[in-house]
C-alpha cells in the first residue's frame, strides 16, 4: 500500500472531460472505475486529481492473493496482545480519503463482498471481525481500474460489481498530447519526440497481431529520458520499445522495419 498527498500537483494531460468527470463523481459520492491499457495514464490521472481535490490517496496494488482482510484490516500480535490494525481502504473510508484499487480484476472474490455495500447508496464498510459498521463521509471516493486487454473468462468484474460504478476508458493521448507528455517527462525537445510518437502510432496498429498489447506512452517516456541523456536513438528503442514489448526474433525484426522506415 502506498499512501500519499502531493504538495505539488502532479503534471497532468487531460483527453477529454475526464477531470469535469472525476470531480462529479467525488461531488456525488460515486466511484469511478478506469479502464485502459498499461500506461496510458490512469495512475497519474488519479493522483492529479486527488491533488486537485485536497486529498489523501491510498493506492493499493491488487494482485490474485489479496483478500478482503488485507484492505480492511486484521488482529495482529504486538507484545503479547492482539491489536486491531485498520486495511488501507478502512482508513480512507474513516479518514473520508481517496481509496484507488488498481487492477482491481485481480483481487480475490471476497473483495466484492466488501466493495458492494460501499460502492452503492448505502456506501457502508462493514467489519466483520470488530462487527463495526462504518458509513463513509461525502469525502470518501473509491476509484479502481483494470485492463481490459488482458482480460480472461476468469477474471471479469461480475455485473453487479460493474453497474456499482462510473465507468470511462482510456486510450492512448492524441499526438499532439503525446508528444508534449512525453517531452515534458523526460525534457526531450518535442521535435526529436514527435517520430517516436509516430513510430509508436504504427506499433499500436500492429497489436493485437503480433503483440499483446501497443508501445505505453510510459514507454516513450522511458525512451524519450534516455535520448535526453544522450543515448543514440537505436539503443534507446531497442531498450525502452523492443526488448520490453516482445520475446519473439521475428516480431523484434518486424519492429525494426517499422523504425527504418520512420527513422531511415
Ligand atoms: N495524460 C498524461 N499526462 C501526463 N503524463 C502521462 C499521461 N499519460 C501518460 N503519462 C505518462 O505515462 C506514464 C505512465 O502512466 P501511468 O503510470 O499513469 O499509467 P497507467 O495507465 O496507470 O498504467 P498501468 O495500467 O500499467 O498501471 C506516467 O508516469 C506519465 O509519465
Ligand atoms: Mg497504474
Amino acid at each position: 500500500m502506498n499512501m500519499h498527498i502531493s504538495s505539488t500537483l502532479p503534471f497532468y494531460e487531460p483527453a477529454g472531460r475526464e477531470c469535469e468527470l472525476f470531480e462529479m463523481a467525488f461531488e456525488n459520492g460515486l466511484p469511478l472505475l478506469l479502464k485502459g491499457p498499461t500506461g496510458c495514464g490512469k495512475t497519474r490521472f488519479v493522483e492529479h486529481m486527488a491533488a486537485k481535490l485536497g486529498k489523501q490517496l491510498y493506492t493499493v496494488a491488487c494482485h490474485d492473493d489479496l483478500s478482503a482482510a488485507d484492505l480492511i484490516g486484521r488482529y495482529l500480535l504486538k507484545g503479547g496482545e492482539t491489536e486491531w490494525v485498520d486495511g488501507p481502504l478502512t482508513r480512507a473510508v474513516r479518514e473520508g480519503a481517496i481509496c484507488y484499487l488498481d487492477e482491481v480484476v485481480e483481487a480475490r472474490k471476497d473483495v466484492t463482498v466488501v466493495l458492494h455495500p460501499l460502492t452503492d447508496d448505502r456506501r457502508t464498510l462493514m467489519i466483520d471481525r470488530t462487527g463495526e459498521e462504518l458509513q463513509a463521509p461525502p469525502g470518501f471516493m473509491l476509484v479502481a481500474s483494470y485492463n481490459p486487454g488482458y482480460q480472461n473468462v476468469l477474471k471479469r468484474l461480475k455485473p453487479s460489481t460493474r453497474q456499482r460504478f462510473l465507468s470511462m476508458t482510456f486510450g492512448f493521448p492524441e499526438a499532439e498530447a503525446e508528444i508534449a507528455v512525453v517531452a515534458r517527462e523526460s525534457g526531450l525537445e518535442k521535435g526529436r519526440v514527435a517520430p517516436l510518437v509516430r513510430l509508436a502510432g504504427h506499433i499500436r496498429a500492429l497489436s493485437g497481431m503480433d503483440l499483446e498489447e501497443g508501445v505505453s506512452t510510459r514507454l516513450l517516456v522511458y525512451t524519450a529520458k534516455l535520448m535526453a541523456r544522450g543515448m543514440n536513438v537505436d539503443q534507446a528503442i531497442q531498450v525502452a520499445i523492443i526488448e520490453p514489448l516482445t520475446d519473439e526474433p521475428d516480431v523484434k525484426q518486424s519492429l525494426r522495419d517499422l523504425i527504418s522506415t520512420i527513422y531511415g
